[in-house]
C-alpha cells in the first residue's frame, strides 16, 4: 500500500494558515494537533479553527485530540469538519464510548498510543478502529526526537492487524524526518503525520515530495 502524508499544522506559520494549507494541497491528509494545557502541557486550538479553516481545503482533516475526556468536545470537533477523530487511550477511563461517538456521527475513529503505552490496551478496540496513531515523541510540542523503541512496537502492532486481518491504518507522529522515514515504512506505518519536517522547511511543497520519494523507494 502507498504511504499516505499527513502533515500537522503545529509547525505552520499561525499567522497565513490559509496559505499554508496551499503549500501542502499535495498531501493525503491535514493532522490537526489539538492540545488543551491538561492532558498535555500545551495550548494549540480548538474547534474554531478546524471551522475556520474548512473551506479552504478539499483534504481529509484528520484531528489528533490532546485533550482529557475527549467524549465533551467529540460531537463539535466532528461538526467543525474533521474526517478523522483519534482520541488518546489514556485520556479517558471510557475509551471504547468515545470512539463508538466518533463512529457514530458518521466519521473515522483513530486511537493514540503515547510512548510508554503497551499495545495490550489496543486488544478489544482493535475490531472497532479505523486507525492506530503511535506516538513517536511525548506528546505537547513540534520538534523532538524519535524514541527509536517506537520502531519494534509499530512491527509488533503491524503483525497484530495482518494476523487478524483488521481493516485498521497505522499512522505515526512525532520526529520523523528524511533519515528516519524508511525504516518507519518499512516497520509497518500506513501514515505518516510530519510536522516540522514538512512546515518548518522553506519549502514545504518540495519537502512533502521529497518524503514521498524516500518512502516508495
Ligand atoms: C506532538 C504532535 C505531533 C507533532 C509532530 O504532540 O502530535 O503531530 O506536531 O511534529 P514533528 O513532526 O515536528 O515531530
Ligand atoms: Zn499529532
Amino acid at each position: 500500500m502507498k504511504t499516505e502524508f499527513a502533515p500537522s499544522l503545529l509547525s505552520a506559520d499561525f499567522s497565513q494558515l490559509k496559505e499554508e494549507l496551499k503549500s501542502v494541497k499535495d498531501s493525503d491528509y491535514l493532522h490537526f494537533d489539538v492540545m488543551d494545557g491538561v492532558y498535555v502541557p500545551n495550548i494549540t486550538f480548538g474547534p474554531a479553527l478546524i471551522k475556520a479553516l474548512r473551506p479552504h481545503s478539499d483534504l481529509p482533516f484528520d484531528t489528533h485530540l490532546m485533550i482529557t475526556k475527549p467524549e465533551r468536545y467529540i460531537e463539535e470537533f466532528a461538526e467543525a469538519g474533521s474526517d478523522i477523530l483519534t482520541v488518546h487511550l489514556e485520556a479517558t477511563e471510557h475509551v471504547h464510548r468515545a470512539i463508538q461517538m466518533i463512529k457514530d456521527l458518521g466519521i473515522k475513529a483513530g486511537c493514540s498510543l503515547n510512548p510508554a503505552t503497551p499495545l495490550e490496551g489496543l486488544k478489544y478496540l482493535l475490531p472497532d478502529l479505523d486507525q492506530v496513531l503511535i506516538m513517536s515523541v511525548n506528546p505537547g510540542f513540534g520538534g523532538q526526537k524519535y524514541i527509536p523503541q517506537i520502531t519494534e512496537k509499530i512491527k509488533s502492532l503491524a503483525k497484530i492487524i495482518k494476523e487478524n486481518n483488521y481493516d485498521c491504518k497505522i499512522e505515526v507522529d512525532g520526529g520523523i524526518k528524511t533519515h528516519n522515514l524508511k525504516k518507519i515504512v518499512d516497520a509497518g506505518a500506513d501514515i505518516i503525520v510530519a510536522g516540522s519536517a514538512i512546515f518548518g522547511q522553506k519549502d514545504p511543497a518540495a519537502a512533502l515530495a521529497e518524503m514521498r520519494r524516500i518512502a516508495e523507494n
